[in-house]
């Protein structure tokens, strides 16, 4: 196909866009899974003896004690590789460092402004260990629980794997996170320690992050050290006693560690994330079960080897950066590239540029990135050799046709592999996907489960759906990698994930499955946004409006979004002796970026005097939802308690 039309008009017709692209028999035939056949028997044997395949994979990981059961699953509780004695850091670094992989590069990085660095194995062994002595002779111990607030650079995976070599909990906060957020999450983890930097860089300009903790640390008292990267030199202030540079510290620190063994199950991170009320849940994974979810998904979906060059643009304060950039990648010995900033600095052909310089062979994105170049044009992509991509991979949102095909075409030069990956914060590593030399890719859909998960899509009364029909999505049997629970609230854990159908795992998401068996991911069911890729709850940003004095009463809902997939819509009611005006309408909109964080801000502030309610004082997101979607409602309005609700709101979407 001809790469040139633009996407706009292949939208409707083309039968290329649901083609089946068969990877080539080149790829499949250095593939470890090397065909369709190789796959089904593979998937067969694990779904049949699930944890006959999970301990074969497991054993590939170093233990220092061999687990005596693989599995210990009592819904919705699961134990995996039982009695197991693991260090976590000890095989994303030690393995490799003490190994022959000691000076291959770990991770190639690349700062914003252009500044760079090359870090072995050997070095990042060396790094680890020195900031574990640093957090231990701090007093920070095993399970302590550790907040790190860092800009995209090295030293975010070595506070980390520190963390994770000393048993302490880390709970990574993405940077672009406001004082508010941090607050939530100091206060639900009860975080003792905070690694950050001075700041970042991020569209040619310096993000403060200390100043941002120190805002939090007013209203919380409990964090005794926090270590202070210096990394753009902007001005920061040093609380004696408790605040520490990075430097300094790890100037005397020792490089000799000796890694521990923790239970298998002993908790690794807290990752907070959206749901469906206004307080985020942290999503807690452990051990044993997450890395060897995270190891074996990276050798068969990433089809990672020694001679790669692996990169993931996510940032680490998301699952995907826990994931695929440190846990699973680390775990294999892969080389990766890593990088500060944003993909438009200097200009739209940075990611082009690296990918040419490095030389990389596996490129992981997110389908709102792909989105954003199509619109910058392909003369970006055009000025660089791409030619050694063997590999691509797409993350956290069903990615549309024309941004698959661009994708395949313009960057992998048609012969590179799509994984379409599905997975979530909760299921800690990727679920449904292609396996690259055995799936052919169809744009649009995440075709088959990964081996051992077991994959259904069931409707209200729990019945399986016939092909082709939308029902909810389910995973029957429990998988290593699986959220063991929502730190502090294992009531709404079971709520949440095990309620809707006794013992099994409900993801949140619609989905159906065609008559070939690929399961195409529809979207979420609960009032949870897809912002670029990134989880916003609608009830989050609602309970930040009704903060602002002016604010009475808010919903927000999603509508599509050509470049980030769904925008953020938000109708308000204000107080009584406040008036619409454009000021106010930018203050709201501020005052949710400063409560949230930037990602947050409403595209659409829409003012009204009454929302659509029932008789018993819900709102009807739904209709809201319609209005904003379609320009107007059709939808069933018999519930409504106040009909001329619906006129008021159809003429203010008319303006
Ligand atoms: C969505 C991101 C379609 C989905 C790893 C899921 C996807 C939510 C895909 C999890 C995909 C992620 N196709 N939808 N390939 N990947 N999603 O926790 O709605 O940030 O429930 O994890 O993103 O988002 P989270």
């Amino acid at each position: 196909m001809s790469a040139k039309k633009s996407p706009k008009i292949q939208k409707d017709h083309s039968a290329e866009l649901t083609a089946v692209h068969k990877p080539s028999k080149e790829f499949s035939k250095k593939a470890r899974i090397p065909s369709m056949a190789a796959y089904e028997k593979l998937y067969k044997h694990s779904i049949d003896k699930p944890e006959k395949f999970w301990a074969s994979e497991a054993k590939e990981l170093t233990w220092q004690k061999p687990f005596s059961k693989v599995l210990d699953w009592k819904a919705p509780d699961a134990k995996w590789f039982v009695g197991g004695k693991i260090n976590v850091a000890e095989n994303c670094v030690d393995r490799h460092a003490l190994g022959s992989r000691a000076n291959k590069a770990a991770i190639i990085w690349e700062g914003e402004p252009g500044d760079k660095r090359t870090i072995t194995y050997a070095q990042l062994h060396r790094e680890v260990c020195k900031f574990a002595n640093v957090l231990l002779a701090r007093g920070v111990k095993s399970k302590d629980r550790v907040l790190i607030y860092m800009p995209m650079i090295p030293e975010a995976a070595v506070a980390m794997l520190a963390c994770a070599r000393i048993g302490a909990v880390h709970n990574v906060v993405f940077g672009g996170f406001a004082s508010e957020a941090i607050l939530d999450r100091l206060e639900d983890s009860g975080a003792t320690a905070i690694v950050t930097a001075d700041g970042g860089w991020r569209r040619g300009k310096v993000v403060a992050l200390k100043p941002t903790v120190d805002e939090a640390l007013k209203k919380y008292g409990k964090v005794t050290n926090i270590f202070v990267v210096n990394r753009t030199g902007n001005d920061v202030s040093m609380k004696s006693g408790r605040d520490h540079w990075w430097h300094e510290e790890m100037e005397n620190a020792s490089a000799k560690h000796e890694p521990k063994g923790f239970d298998s199950e002993h908790p690794l991170f807290i990752l907070y994330t959206s749901g469906s009320t206004g307080k985020p849940k942290g999503i807690l994974h452990t051990s044993g079960g997450y890395l060897t979810g995270t190891y074996a998904t990276c050798k068969y979906i990433f089809d990672m080897r020694d001679e790669d060059v692996y990169w993931c643009t996510a940032d680490v304060g998301w699952i995907t950066g826990h994931s695929y950039i440190v846990y699973g990648p680390m775990a294999n010995g892969v080389t990766q590239v890593m990088y500060e900033g944003a993909p438009n600095q200097p200009d739209f052909g940075r990611f082009w540029k690296m990918i040419e310089e490095h030389r990389v062979t596996i490129f992981y994105t997110a389908p709102t990135a792909i989105r954003a170049f199509i619109k910058a044009g392909d003369e970006f992509p055009d000025k660089h050799d791409l030619s050694s991509l063997r590999l691509l991979g797409s993350v956290g949102e069903p990615i549309n046709p024309e941004a698959w095909h661009w994708y395949y075409n313009k960057i992998g030069g048609g012969n590179c592999p799509i994984v379409d990956t599905w997975w979530q914060t909760e299921t800690g590593a990727i679920l449904i996907s292609p396996i690259p030399g055995a799936t052919p890719c169809i744009p649009g859909t995440a075709t088959r489960p990964f081996f051992g998960i077991d994959v259904a899509i069931l409707d209200d009364e729990g019945k399986e759906c016939p092909p082709e029909v939308q029902g909810r999505l389910v995973i029957r049997k429990p998988w290593p990698s699986m959220t063991r629970t929502i730190y502090g609230d294992k009531a709404r854990f079971k709520k949440t994930y095990f309620a809707d159908y006794p013992g099994l795992y409900t993801a949140g998401d619609g989905a159906k499955r065609d008559k070939k068996g690929n399961f195409w991911i529809i979207g979420r069911l609960d009032d949870v946004l897809n912002v670029s890729g990134h989880r916003l709850g609608t009830a989050e940003i609602e309970s930040a409006l009704v903060a602002h004095p002016a604010v009475a009463e808010s919903a927000a809902v999603g509508r599509p979004h050509d470049l980030k997939g769904q925008a953020v819509a938000v109708f308000v009611s204000l107080k009584l002796g406040y008036e619409a005006s454009p000021e106010l309408e930018s203050e709201l909109r501020n005052h949710v970026g400063k409560v949230i964080g930037a990602i947050a801000k409403p595209d659409d502030i829409h003012f009204t005097p009454a929302l659509p309610k029932t008789r018993s004082g819900k709102i009807i997101r739904r209709l809201l939802k319609e209005l904003v979607t379609t320009g107007t409602i059709s939808g069933n309005v018999t519930t409504l308690e106040d009909m001329s609700v619906i006129d008021h709101l159809k003429s203010l979407l008319a303006k």
